[in-house]
């Protein structure tokens, strides 16, 4: 059976942090600080609702979070300032990696999806910009469950989704707990640790493969087949 990789795509394939530019205009040197707990906060109301089952679309978590995160910091931004900031949210640029390791893991007859908390339309959308688009097999959102990452549900319907098993099918991110929830739920997990200080979480779920990127993804998951951990 072909072995099927699910990119994660907020953190992992687009960087969150990529409009600390726009965030320096509004907010001078602690544009870095307020994009971290804006996507903290987004993350948590996520979670929030997932637990919660009171299911809002992820650009509602990110919407809110923005609000949250600007009262934080006594960032007073009128309606236009907010929907700018919004607009550029949905336009996120690609990690550099991004794009070579998607085509490396196609040509190397990986099944690429992605899959990930944000609706299809916004995850659509936000890859075709970012020129990453043409990758995929498919696009899978836990919108369509009306649920979030971690939630066991939507692994095992993204595993359906792709037609796939769960010991052929790698979830790949840089989020920690989206490798824990994924290996939790039946799962291989690769953790791209995207920055040296990034950390793991101390629990008793370890992820099958780490990397410090993209880049040597499918040369990375092809080895571990040969040798036949995979
Ligand atoms: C995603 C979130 C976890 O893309 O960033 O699913």
């Amino acid at each position: 059976m072909t072995t099927t990789l699910a990119f994660d795509v907020y953190g992992t394939l687009i960087d969150t942090h990529g409009m600390i530019q726009a965030l320096e205009r509004e907010i001078g040197e602690r544009a870095t600080a307020f994009s971290h707990a804006w996507r903290e906060k987004q993350l948590e109301y996520a979670f929030r609702r997932g637990l919660m089952q009171n299911y809002r679309d992820f650009g509602v978590c990110t919407a809110q979070a923005l609000d949250f995160t600007c009262a934080r910091f006594g960032l007073d931004l009128d309606a236009a300032r907010r929907e700018a900031l919004l607009g550029l949210y949905q336009h996120l640029p690609a990690f550099a990696d991004a794009g070579t390791g998607l085509e490396q893991a196609g040509r190397a007859g990986f099944r690429l999806y992605a899959f990930s908390n944000g609706s299809a339309t916004a995850v659509t959308r936000l890859l075709d910009h970012a020129g990453l688009g043409g990758y995929f097999e498919g696009i899978v959102s836990t919108d369509e469950l009306c649920s979030f990452k971690p939630n066991p549900a939507v692994y095992s319907y993204f595993l359906r989704r792709a037609e796939a098993t769960g010991d052929q099918a790698w979830l790949i991110s840089s989020n920690p707990f989206d490798v824990i929830g994924a290996i939790s739920a039946g799962m291989r997990g690769a953790w791209i640790r995207r920055s040296p200080d990034a950390l793991f979480d101390p629990w008793e779920i370890e992820p099958s493969l780490t990397l410090e990127g993209l880049a040597p993804l499918a040369g990375a998951i092809t080895g571990l087949g040969r040798r036949g951990v995979e």
